[in-house]
């Protein structure tokens, strides 16, 4: 599946340096050529010796071993390839990545190719949490590298939580994903996200708070899978993901059509926080006080339900309609009464009560709610509630290819 593919192998020091000798043997079966890279202190986990021998070509050390120009210089060699994987990504490594220094072969690599990187990162759990550590993670991603875990689990320290690298075959997918590859390649998914803005005059609006960090990490998840993804997303502060279709929209009626443009769809996930109204006499120039000490009188017509709309299509219905329930009370009896009034498939529900800090925030705590009940999930990252919707939404569409029928159920 991966015949005729080159990968650059940036391999890193840590102690999961030893998954990646794995690594090269399940892409060579698979087809793929490695090219390996070892930094100095990977050279402290493995040896080049060993690294080369499975690669079945040199393994790559130093900088100043490319001088020599009859051998291949660092430019030539960070593009020679279809894809950079960077396993185990160390903190120290990803912090260089973010910070674009190149001064050794690795991050002078990373900083000259023009290839997409994917990275599987590995490090102790503190460093992982550290807010430099996170602060380099925000910025990894919105240069477009990819990240495949790390996964959650006893660490060779002694420690648990998130940190651990994703095993070898976890990596392979997460590279055939980004061949074009994946359990959503070929199919098309349409993600709604972010705040609409409704203008009261030209310099005025009403919004919401929501950031576009769910629907942006679910939009990257289902591209990780593979997925053509159609993006539509309001004015919001996250910026949005490569690799995808984005469709920019002010308000609730631009988005209703950017929606219905981009039909049809496989699956459509309508993660936007549309403001439920719009105002009807909405004034073409700066409205002014005018001394008088009266307000001005503000007239709302309801805005189109974007979802409901989409589900209830005759036509181009995708096969499967998830939509986004924030609630502040009585959550999963609201959002499962939400899921039967709007015909949708699937409703992801969470609590959005100040106190929860889910709305703008990092975490979300979401109950899946379909024909067959509710799922609670724990608390989680955003990252990591995209990974894992995004994945359910690949198994539903995979049964419904297999079967005929789509497993709403799920
Ligand atoms: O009715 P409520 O706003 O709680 O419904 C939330 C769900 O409906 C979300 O999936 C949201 O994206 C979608 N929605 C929509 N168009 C609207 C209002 C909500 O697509 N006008």
């Amino acid at each position: 599946m991966l015949t005729g593919k080159r990968i650059l192998l940036i391999i890193g020091g840590g102690i999961a340096a030893y998954k990646s000798l794995d690594l090269i043997r399940r892409l060579k079966e698979r087809g793929a050529s490695v090219t390996p890279v070892l930094t100095r202190a990977g050279e402290e986990f493995v040896t080049p010796l060993s690294v080369g021998a499975l690669a079945g070509v040199k393994c790559y050390r130093h900088l100043f071993d490319l001088t020599d120009e009859a051998e291949m210089g660092h430019i030539e060699l960070s593009r020679a390839a279809d894809l950079v994987v960077v396993a185990p990504a160390t903190a120290d490594l990803m912090a260089k990545m973010a910070g674009g220094q190149a001064d050794d072969l690795a991050s002078t690599l990373l900083l000259a190719t023009d290839k997409h990187v994917l990275i599987a990162p590995a490090m102790n759990v503190r460093m992982w949490l550290h807010p430099a550590t996170q602060r380099n993670i925000a910025t990894l991603r919105a240069d477009d590298v990819r990240f495949v875990g790390p996964n959650e689990g006893d660490m060779a320290c002694g420690e648990y939580g998130p940190g651990r690298m994703a095993e070898p075959m976890e990596i392979v997918a997460g590279i055939a994903a980004m061949m074009g590859d994946g359990p959503l390649a070929g199919r098309h998914v349409l993600v709604t996200s972010g705040p609409t803005h409704e203008p009261i005059d030209p310099v005025r609006y009403i919004a919401n708070r929501s950031s576009g960090a769910q629907g942006t990490a679910l939009a990257r998840a289902l591209r990780d899978l593979g997925a053509k993804v159609t993006f539509v997303t309001g004015p919001a502060r996250e910026r949005s993901p490569g690799g995808v279709d984005i469709v920019r929209v002010e308000t609730a009626r631009e988005m209703l059509a950017a929606v219905t443009a981009a039909l049809p769809a496989d699956a459509a996930v309508f993660a936007a926080a549309v403001a439920d109204w719009h105002v009807t006499n909405a004034s073409g120039s700066k409205m002014k006080k005018d001394g008088s000490g009266k307000a001005p009188a503000i007239e709302f017509a309801e805005n189109p339900d974007i979802l409901a709309h989409v589900a209830g299509l005759k036509k181009n219905r995708p096969a499967l309609v998830v939509g986004f329930a924030a609630e502040t009370d009585d959550v999963v009896d609201n959002a499962a009464a939400k899921r039967k009034r709007k015909g949708c498939d699937w409703i992801v529900a969470n609590d959005v009560s100040p106190e929860t800090g889910i709305m703008g925030g990092a975490e979300n705590a979401v109950t899946l709610i379909s024909a067959t009940g509710a799922e609670e999930w724990p608390r989680l990252p955003k990252d990591e509630v995209a990974r894992r919707l995004a994945a359910r939404i690949a198994k539903a569409l995979g049964q419904e290819t297999a079967e005929g029928t789509t497993d709403k159920g799920d």
